[in-house]
């Protein structure tokens, strides 16, 4: 098939170069030059495990061609997915200022006899994708041009995203056309999968359930937290004694200092604002969005309370930027507004993180920080070491060696990633998440 994916960020590129590794011819546009420079010549816009080798690979066989020419791009594809950013607004609402321009662009380059379908992959509030027909018509004009929408929601995990691609657990596919629901149906035809063929507006919904009972499942378990710290408990005994329960699932049960990144803190906003603008106050969503705030300041006292809000006199040793383990992204990351907060107490610090480095310094500067490069020499001179972000490495070095380096022995560890009584054996003062202080 002849595909066209508008916006190749962490989405557009992952997809596209997955689709042209299942045979496909493949166009993948951006309007930013730079970002499309550095794919031709096969330099990863992004960290992604796999990607440079796939998108190297398909490209040196003619399947994908990256550009900024929108004409080409649009003429190209058969099936035309959006997939541009859908950052919040002001409001906390989904900013679907990009969905809109790329929808317009395509109805301005369409051909008058030539059938296109539109997919929305970003992900968009229930009632978007008739929106996008709107814009697409705007941008044809005057000409008669023939398309169907549809929606195709991504469920890909950044880190272990072409594994996804390939791997998915449902593809979700929503549209009016019947001819649009079968092309989206031939194209994923090949995977192992359930394919959930819906109306538009249950497709679109599916991607913000999802990911808002993804987060309600941190947000509880992390409220757990709360009263295992209260009443001695062991929120990793309890968590691994709910999540074998089948109807539970030991997934997302990992108490922590709250979610982040560049979907679930916006999409659960957005689900919210979604039924705000439908007259329905969705309360449980409320306390997610509040339990997973309170979550980070519940960690910061941990630090306040052993050495008092005046953090000038300390410095850490900071061990994660990303906003989780395998990938460079820092969007919304809970381990850089912990660092922000630390700064503003005063605190330096010695910052490692295996991949966000370069993005950690875009969006924290030099004030108070010192970047590393490796995660031991975090450990030189500090009061203690801070974990925010859960790398398996963070998990396997060697605290008895590198203890001798520190001037405090003390670990925060916001993403439980060690075991309490085997730092006590250490010599360590531990804290964890809902865990027993050692
Ligand atoms: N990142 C994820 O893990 C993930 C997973 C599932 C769904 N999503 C959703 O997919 C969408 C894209 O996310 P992302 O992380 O890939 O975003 P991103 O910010 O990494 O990439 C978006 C790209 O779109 C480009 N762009 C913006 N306006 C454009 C236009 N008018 N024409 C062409 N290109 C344009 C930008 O230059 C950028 O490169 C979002 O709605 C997001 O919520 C993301």
């Amino acid at each position: 098939m002849k595909i066209t994916l508008i916006g190749t960020g962490y989405v557009g590129l992952v997809s596209g170069a997955v689709f042209a590794d299942w045979g496909h011819e493949v166009v993948c546009l951006d309007i930013d030059q730079k970002k499309v420079d550095k794919i031709k010549d096969g330099i990863m816009p992004i960290y992604e495990e796999g990607l440079e080798e796939l998108v190297k690979r398909v490209q040196a066989e003619g399947k994908f061609v990256a550009t900024t020419d929108y004409e080409m791009a649009v003429n190209h594809g058969e099936l035309i997915f959006i997939c541009v950013g859908t950052p919040s607004n002001e409001s906390g609402a989904a900013d679907l200022s990009y969905v809109f321009s790329a929808a317009e662009s395509i109805g301005k380059y369409m051909k008058e006899g030539e059938y296109k379908v539109v997919i929305t992959k970003s992900t968009v509030p229930v009632k978007t994708s008739e929106k996008v027909s709107e814009h697409i018509k705007v941008g044809a004009g005057s000409k008669k041009v023939d398309y169907d929408v549809a929606s195709n929601p991504e469920f890909l995990r950044e880190g272990t995203s072409i594994f996804d691609a390939n791997n998915a657990d449902r593809v979700v596919i929503g549209s009016g056309s019947e001819k649009a629901l079968n092309l989206l149906e031939s194209l994923y035809a090949g995977l192992n999968t359930t394919i959930v063929k819906t109306d538009l507006a249950s497709s679109e919904l599916i991607k913000y359930a999802a990911n808002a009972f993804l987060a309600t499942k941190i947000s509880f378990i992390n409220e757990i937290s709360q009263i295992c710290e209260r009443t001695g408990a062991d929120v990793k005994s309890v968590a691994i004694g709910m999540g074998l329960d089948n109807r539970i699932g030991p997934k997302f049960l990992n108490a922590g200092i709250g979610y982040g990144g560049s979907c679930f803190p916006k999409d659960v906003e957005a689900l919210y604002r979604t039924s705000s603008q439908n007259l329905y106050d969705f309360r449980l969503l409320r306390g997610v969005m509040d339990a997973n705030e309170r979550q980070k300041i519940y960690f910061m006292n941990k630090i306040w309370d052993k050495y008092g809000t005046n953090l000038s006199k300390y410095t850490f040793g900071i061990l994660g930027a990303a906003f989780k383990n395998d990938t460079d992204d820092t969007r919304k990351s809970v381990a850089i507004e912990i660092i922000k907060i630390l700064r503003g107490a005063g605190a330096k610090m010695k910052l490692f993180d295996p991949a966000a480095m370069e993005n950690a310094k875009k969006e924290l500067g030099n004030d108070y920080i010192t970047y590393m490069e490796s995660a031991e020499n975090s450990f030189e001179a500090v009061d203690a070491i801070i974990i925010l972000t859960e790398w398996k490495e963070f998990a396997s070095l060697d605290y008895e060696k590198l203890s001798s380096k520190m001037k405090g022995k003390v670990v925060f560890d916001g993403r439980n990633l060690l075991d309490p009584k085997e730092m006590k054996k250490l010599g360590y003062e531990y804290f964890g998440i809902g865990r027993h202080k050692v």
